[in-house]
């Protein structure tokens, strides 16, 4: 199982490994699979990388890095995707249909913002001056956020809050939705960020 931790420049990681589950068959795929994994320098330079989500839970979010970016994978659950219709009237831009500071891939744009119902992945980025949200995952009232806040993400920097899709609300700093970065489903247990081809 790996996990991997972005810091605060965005601009490193670190993976740590743990729970080896050491069997001989283990040992042989090591070497495999550094093989196959891209070099630092071409993570950088933009290669996909993979995610290993098997542990992440409903309700919670892993970090992963992209392209020096920090992309958030959220696991939410069935309450939090039920809440998602139902605030579109308080939203910018619910369908995600601007353009100015990231294009929505066509497979993001629908109620969840996602391919996948409940795994949101977003870049996690501030479309106003870049900040990094944090997270808001409790519904109700509680300090800089409203008494009907249905859970999602607050930016310490100037207020700007988004929902469990990324989405920003009316009124606020932020003038678009939280990035969503090209991905796919390879697994139950793995995304791929940074490639969305079919082939
Ligand atoms: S950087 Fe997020 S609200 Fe200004």
């Amino acid at each position: 199982m790996s996990d991997a931790v972005v810091d605060r420049s965005r601009r490193t990681w670190i993976a740590m490994s743990c729970g080896a589950g050491a069997i001989g068959g283990v040992a042989v795929a090591v070497p495999f699979v550094a093989s196959m994994e891209p070099s630092e320098r071409a993570k950088a330079a933009g290669a996909p990388v993979t995610a290993d989500i098997s542990a992440l839970q409903p309700g919670t979010k892993m970090t992963v890095a992209w392209r020096g970016k920090p992309v958030w994978i959220v696991r939410r659950t069935a309450a939090e995707l039920a809440e998602l219709p139902k605030i579109d009237g308080e939203l910018a831009d619910p369908k995600s249909l601007r353009t100015n500071f990231s294009t929505t891939p066509p497979y993001a744009r629908n109620d969840w913002r996602s391919i996948k119902p409940e795994i949101l992945v977003v870049v996690g980025i501030c479309s106003h001056l870049g900040c990094s949200p944090s997270d808001k995952f409790t519904p109700g009232a509680q300090p800089s956020l409203p008494n009907d806040w249905p859970g999602g993400f607050l930016c310490p920097c100037h207020g700007s809050t988004f929902d469990m899709a990324g989405r920003v609300f009316k009124n606020k700093p932020a003038p678009d939705n939280l990035e969503v970065p090209p991905y796919k489903i390879l697994s139950d247990t793995v995304v791929m960020i940074g490639d969305d081809s079919k082939a």
